[in-house]
């Protein structure tokens, strides 16, 4: 695992650009997304560089993390909705190309299994996206998760209907269910690239990236993995 550690919110958004941006400009990459606000920043920053030519993201596709089971897709909130808004619509990336796991299926169980068999059918996902939640989730596999699992509906922690409710009108809107890719299923991604800011995060990452590898930390799970970077800002690095 390497851990990059860099000064500011922009240097981190500048390395995992250029980490993602050497995937694009080999052609046809497959791209593993994170929703959240973590990494806002690198969308961004890709946006700007395909905006000005350097980056063309024509013959590239990507998968989801995970979707809120129950909200519809136009919903703004959903994270078909939110990975469209932030980033999807900023480059020239085919939107038919970009699939999420779908929440309003009427069959939530064969929806995961569906969603796996996709990625798997696309030769995999060479370059994953991953954001942390305060107590070390990852996708929306909250403390427990098994660390072989595949994607399916998990019931989300009252921490992170917390954490998420600031982008919903009130916490009582936040959905109790999800489905998201396991950590077995992100754990296939050729390439693991992790991002936290903020001293909010410093627990999960030292828990991440040095505690044992356990269920109870499910971020530990990229300790088995033999290609991760690490890119977070100097508060978010201070317990390690
Ligand atoms: C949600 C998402 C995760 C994300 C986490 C942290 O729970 N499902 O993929 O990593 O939030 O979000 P943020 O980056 O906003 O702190």
């Amino acid at each position: 695992m390497e851990i990059v550690i860099r000064a500011d919110e922009h240097e981190v958004a500048t390395t995992v650009a250029d980490i993602v941006g050497g995937y694009v400009e080999r052609g046809n990459a497959i791209l593993g997304l994170a929703t959240g606000s973590s990494p806002l920043g690198s969308y961004q920053e890709l946006a700007r560089r395909c905006r000005e030519g350097e980056l063309d993201f024509s013959t590239a596709s990507a998968f989801l993390l995970d979707e809120y089971v129950g909200l519809p897709k136009d919903h703004p909130q959903s994270y078909f909705s939110v990975i469209r808004s932030e980033f999807v619509d900023h480059v020239n990336l085919d939107p038919t190309r970009v699939l999420s796991p779908n929440g309003e299926a009427g069959d939530i169980a064969g929806e995961g299994r569906r969603y796996d068999a996709a990625i798997a059918a696309a030769g995999g996902v060479d370059v994953q996206l991953l954001g942390i939640g305060t107590d070390g989730h990852i996708g929306f596999n909250e403390p427990g998760s098994a660390l072989t699992s595949r994607t399916r509906v998990k019931t989300l922690t009252e921490q992170t209907r917390k954490d998420n409710a600031r982008f919903f009108d009130g916490p009582e809107d936040v959905p109790h269910h999800v489905l998201t890719q396991g950590l077995g299923t992100i754990n296939e991604a050729g390439h693991l690239v992790m991002i936290a800011l903020g001293a909010g995060k410093a627990d999960a990452i030292a828990a991440a990236a040095e505690g044992p590898l356990s269920a109870f930390c499910p971020a530990s799970v990229m300790q088995w993995h033999r290609h991760v970077t690490v890119v977070i800002d100097e508060p978010a690095a201070s317990k390690l």
